[in-house]
């Protein structure tokens, strides 16, 4: 019995090591972020970073999914809020979703075919300084303009409102006398170079 126990334990531990998750990133910035993940995970055999998703022609990131011999899909809106390029992503077999400095609206198609498996980062601490409008340099300066002695980063799963689904992880950083945008966005920057790899790991070690 305790044999028998042993045996299906090693089986399930064997199962769950073989399992490989496909993972989309979204981004249309430099990719700062989408490098780190990249980086995290190349020599990983649990989980593959298989396509990049991206609706800026010219962006950075493209650049990046070109050095590290990763596909990538240009998207349009009109197609992207109907369908959600629902059958690209599973000509990959993507079964997990990673925001990074991608803007638009997630189309409801997506979070239907993807229950808490899409999840973003924002460079602030949620519930403030989110929502439409709020992204890159306009949340660092309403975060200095409302002297806010403290501010850093978020990562949340993503529903269909923006930066509004449930927190997963917030890390802090201070605000210091004289801070610039520029200075805090290099700050939170760190922050999510430092974390947000380490947080996908995490979740997806819970999904494997
Ligand atoms: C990051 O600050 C992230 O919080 C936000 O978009 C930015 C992307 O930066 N969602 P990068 O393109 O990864 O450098």
């Amino acid at each position: 019995m305790i044999n028998d126990q042993k045996t299906a334990t090693k089986v399930l531990e064997d199962n769950k090591k073989q399992q490989i998750k496909h993972v989309a990133i979204f981004a249309s910035g430099a990719g700062s972020n989408a490098k780190k993940i990249i980086e995290r995970f190349e020599n990983s055999t649990r989980v593959k970073i298989d396509l990049i998703v991206c609706n800026k022609p010219g962006a950075g990131v493209l650049q990046i999914a070109e050095a590290a011999n990763i596909q990538t899909l240009i998207i349009g809106k009109k197609v992207f809020s109907d369908t959600g390029y629902l059958d690209e992503l599973k000509n990959y077999a993507i079964d997990f979703i990673i925001l990074a400095g991608f803007l638009w609206k997630i189309p409801s198609a997506l979070i239907n075919a993807y229950p808490w498996k899409i999840i973003n980062i924002h460079p602030a601490l949620l519930p403030s300084y989110g929502g439409k409008g709020m992204y890159g340099n306009a949340v660092h300066e309403a975060v200095l303009l409302a002297k806010e002695k403290q501010s850093g980063i978020t990562v949340h799963y993503v529903d269909d409102k923006y930066d509004h689904g449930r927190i997963i992880f917030q890390k802090a950083c201070e605000v210091v006398e004289n801070e610039t945008v520029e200075s805090l966005a290099q700050k939170v920057h760190e922050l999510e170079h430092e974390y947000y790899p380490k947080q996908i790991e995490n979740l997806l070690d819970t999904l494997l």
